[in-house]
This record gives structure tokens, sequence and C-alpha cells, in this order.
């Protein structure tokens, strides 16, 4: 299972003062040199924490990136100019304090199967984010996806409450039919230092996306280390 380190709260915090610290560059380089797939960035359409030249600068450095976006025609013009190593399609509401709920792919399979086709043949691995519900599996593989990213986080916050069965089941499930249909599995979402053991348990999963408990670990050990215990735990 690797690990993908999602870096925007990095620029959410640069953004609260409006200048350039801390530093996302920097940021990227400590982040690049731990064993980490790809480098998460989330190029929002209010841009309200990575910007546009975030992007460019981290993939100067030569970093592979799992852009998180939108599917609209402006973000998709980016993503086809950067050639991220892959894109995770999410959806995005204006006010939401982070990606609430998967996409629901099953209501616009028609246009996400034409959105994602010209990301494809420009060799990106495209990635749909959905709740654990079969049916936007199917529709996932409908539009031609390489992967799903499970939505985790009714998962965590049943974790938080201690009774997280029945949500755990429901990945499970999830990403067994998900791999039986040909797609590859990763998850993200609330994932942290306390729960992230159980990820393991799924058999077959790819990828974990993380970023809010990395980054506020960070805050206290410094992000190689945060970087450095995560990957302990999912090994
Ligand atoms: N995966 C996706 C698709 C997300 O939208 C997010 C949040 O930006 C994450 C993973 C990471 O979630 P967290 O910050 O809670 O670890």
């Amino acid at each position: 299972m690797k690990l993908g380190v999602n870096i925007d709260h990095i620029a959410t915090l640069r953004n609260a003062r409006g200048g350039f610290e801390p530093n996302l560059v920097e940021a990227a380089k400590i982040a690049l040199k731990e064993d980490i797939l790809a480098l998460t960035m989330h190029l929002r359409e209010d841009r309200r924490h990575i910007k546009d030249k975030d992007l460019y600068d981290v993939k100067s450095l030569g970093a592979k990136i799992n852009l998180e976006m939108a599917a609209v025609e402006e973000i998709q013009k980016i993503a086809l100019d950067i050639i991220p190593y892959s894109v995770c399609l999410v959806p995005e509401r204006r006010q939401e304090i982070t990606t609430e709920g998967g996409l629901d792919v099953l209501s616009q399979k028609e246009y996400l199967k034409d959105f994602i086709k010209p990301l494809k043949e420009k060799g990106i691995l495209v990635s749909l984010f959905i709740d654990p519900d079969l049916s936007q599996a199917d529709a996932a593989k409908y539009c031609g996806a390489d992967y799903i990213e499970m939505h985790t986080g009714s998962f965590s916050e049943a974790f938080e409450k201690g009774d997280y069965k029945k949500e755990f089941d429901k990945l499970k499930q999830m990403a067994k039919y998900a791999q039986s249909l040909g797609l590859k599995v990763n998850a993200g979402h609330g994932l942290n230092y306390q729960n992230v053991y159980l990820m393991k348990e799924i058999e077959g999963l790819c990828e974990l996306n993380i970023g809010h408990s990395i980054i506020s670990k960070s805050i206290f050990v410094g992000l190689k280390t945060a970087i450095e215990d995560m990957l302990a735990l999912i090994k």
C-alpha cells in the first residue's frame, strides 16, 4: 500500500497571511525524499489553498502529482497542460470545509465519460472519489476510470465514535466489488494515525491519500517525521 501526501494545508496556512510561509515547494521537497507514491494537490475552483503556480512549481521538481479537481473545463485545461501522474475527480461546493461526500458518478456518467477521455489520451491515470456504494463503482467502470478512491469520511467519523464496523464492512465490500470490475482501489479522507491500521485489512488497496492528520502532526514533529510515522503504520 502506497501513500499519497496531500499538501493542501501547507497552502492553507500560507494563504492565511498571504505571503510565502510556509513555503510549499520546500514542503514538497521534504515529502519527495520519503518513500511516497505522489503528492496530492487539490486545485479548487475557488483556489482556496493550492494556486495554479503551486502546481507548476511542484511539477518542476519532477514530482508525481495526484491532482484532485472538479470535473470542470477550466481545471481540465490546466490538467492537460501539467499532465499530472493522476487525476482524482471530486465534487466541490463553495462553502464546504473539505470535500464532503463522494462524486455522484451515476447521475452524470455520460458527461464524465467524455470528460475523462482527453485526460486518459494524455496518459493521465483517472480516479473517481466515490462513497462506498456499489452502483457508483459500476458507473465509474462505465466512465472508463482506472481507479476509484473510496471516501473514508463516514468510516473515520464512526471510528471516532467507537462503532465503525458497519462503515468498515462497506469499504471492504466496495473494494472487493470494484476490484472484480477491474478497477484499482484507493482510499482517503479523515484517515489518521489511529484509524489507518484498519486499511491494511482491506485486500488489494493501492494507495491512501492523507493530508490533514499528517500536516497537523508535522507542526509538532516536522514533516519528515510525520510522513515517516505514517509510512511505518501502513507498511
Ligand atoms: N482524498 C480526497 C479525494 C480528498 O478530497 C481529501 C481531502 O482533500 C483527501 C483524500 C485527504 O483527506 P484528509 O485531509 O482528511 O486526510
